[in-house]
């Protein structure tokens, strides 16, 4: 029988590469839900191709021109802010993919979760944010969440046969991004361009933004705290500009486990898609002979402040990694639009954090009042620098 899959933020990166996971596994994967912000164009095609039984599209009025689009279809679009929520909760689902970016995905995550889905998570700020609540709520409902991060991914892979008392520690790989070799001074004057351009990936502007200042790495600590229930002290970051190596486990007799394979997201989406079994892989192999030196090197904490952040969030924890997300979110969109530069958003993230009073993060309430908070400093904060 095939699995039915519904794919929440299906008109961005993460989203369209499923959907050319589902369409090379198509006897085996169903579709019947999708789930978008305002992109009707690619939902529209998604939706001819698929023809999915349910629909959610954010915005509103982009989900009225869409209705009348598809009025040939027989299709259930629901629209506004609950929109993903309720396609993540769509009865006739047993997975859901998690790839709405930032914390707005968090909801319909839990939605997922309680609704008994088994989640192949892209969406990290969703256990950055509120990973307590999250775990609680998948064990409550006996839900396996897959990561689908390359990273997590590959750290998965590794643990596969071995129980966490033999883990010494996990060892998150960073490619480095964009500015790898620059100095601070040259990292100042930094466009949003620039910092688009990422070396090795392809990925929504969010997450390319993040890899440039690092952020990306300081969130996906987090997230392996939470995914595999680690101690925040044994879980470190390594930089390795090949992107090769996706990520590591080291063992407490001392051997490490690695997993590598293409820069390519649809192995890590197909692993999840298709667990516990390996399907057929039709995107890039790598030649191991043509690979040259594959070199690891400690991250600068001068020239990427958002690493030293993302340690400091995951060992106090509480209410803190919101803050550091939830700030983050609000920098880049600032840094995005032009208002503020390169190196302001890690400055504006650490501003917010000191300025927090931490809480347990216990509760939905605790956590969206942390990133409210957070993203009112942010901007107050950044109209005083105004460009
Ligand atoms: N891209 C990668 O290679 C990669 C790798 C690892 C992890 N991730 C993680 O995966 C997540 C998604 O990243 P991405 O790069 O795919 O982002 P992206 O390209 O910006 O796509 C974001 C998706 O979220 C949708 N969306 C936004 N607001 C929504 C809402 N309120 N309701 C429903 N859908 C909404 C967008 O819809 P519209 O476009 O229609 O507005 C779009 O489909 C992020 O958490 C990222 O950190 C990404």
């Amino acid at each position: 029988m095939a699995r039915s899959v519904v794919v929440l933020g299906s008109t961005g990166s993460i989203g369209t590469q499923t959907l050319e996971v589902a369409e090379w596994h198509r006897k085996d994967i169903n579709i019947v839900g999708l789930a978008a912000g305002k992109n009707i164009d690619i939902l529209e095609k998604q939706v001819r191709t698929w023809r999915p039984q349910i629909v959610g599209i954010a915005h509103a009025d982009a989900a009225a021109v869409f209705k009348d689009r598809v009025r040939d279809l027989e299709i259930e679009v629901v629209s506004g802010e609950d929109a993903a929520g309720i396609v993540a909760s769509y009865d006739d689902a047993e997975l859901a993919v998690c790839a709405i970016v930032g914390i707005q995905g968090l909801i319909p995550t839990i939605q997922a979760i309680r609704s008994g889905k088994t989640i192949a998570l892209a969406t990290k700020e969703a256990l950055v944010t509120a990973g307590e609540i999250v775990m609680d709520e998948a064990a409550k409902h006996n839900v396996k969440i897959l990561p689908v991060d390359s990273e997590h991914s590959a750290i998965f892979q590794c643990l596969k046969g071995h129980d966490m008392m033999s883990v010494e520690r996990l060892i998150l790989t960073a490619s480095g991004g964009p500015f790898l070799k620059f100095s601070k001074e040259e990292m100042e004057t930094v466009t949003p361009d620039a910092a688009l351009r990422h070396p090795t990936w392809s990925m929504g502007a969010k997450v390319s933004i993040d890899s440039a200042t690092l952020m990306n790495k300081a969130l996906e600590l987090i997230e392996a705290r939470w995914l595999f229930g680690i101690d925040p002290d044994r879980i470190s970051a390594v930089i390795h500009e090949q992107s090769i190596v996706h990520s590591m486990v080291e063992f407490v007799d001392g051997s490490i486990l690695a997993q590598l394979g293409a820069q390519d997201m649809r192995l890590p989406i197909q692993y999840a898609l298709t667990y516990p079994s390996r399907g057929k892989g039709y995107g890039d192999k790598i030649n191991l002979t043509e690979l040259g030196a594959l070199t690891f090197d400690e991250p600068d904490p001068a020239r990427f402040p958002a690493l030293r952040l993302g340690y400091q969030a995951l060992r106090v924890g509480g209410t803190l990694t919101c803050v550091l997300n939830s700030a983050n979110e609000e920098a880049v969109r600032l840094f995005m639009s032009q208002r503020i530069g390169f190196c302001d958003i890690a400055r504006l993230v650490e501003e917010a954090m000191e300025n927090h009073d931490v809480l347990e993060a216990s509760t939905l309430d605790q956590v969206l009042a942390a990133d409210c908070r957070a993203r009112e400093y942010v901007r107050m904060r950044a109209e005083r620098i105004g460009r």
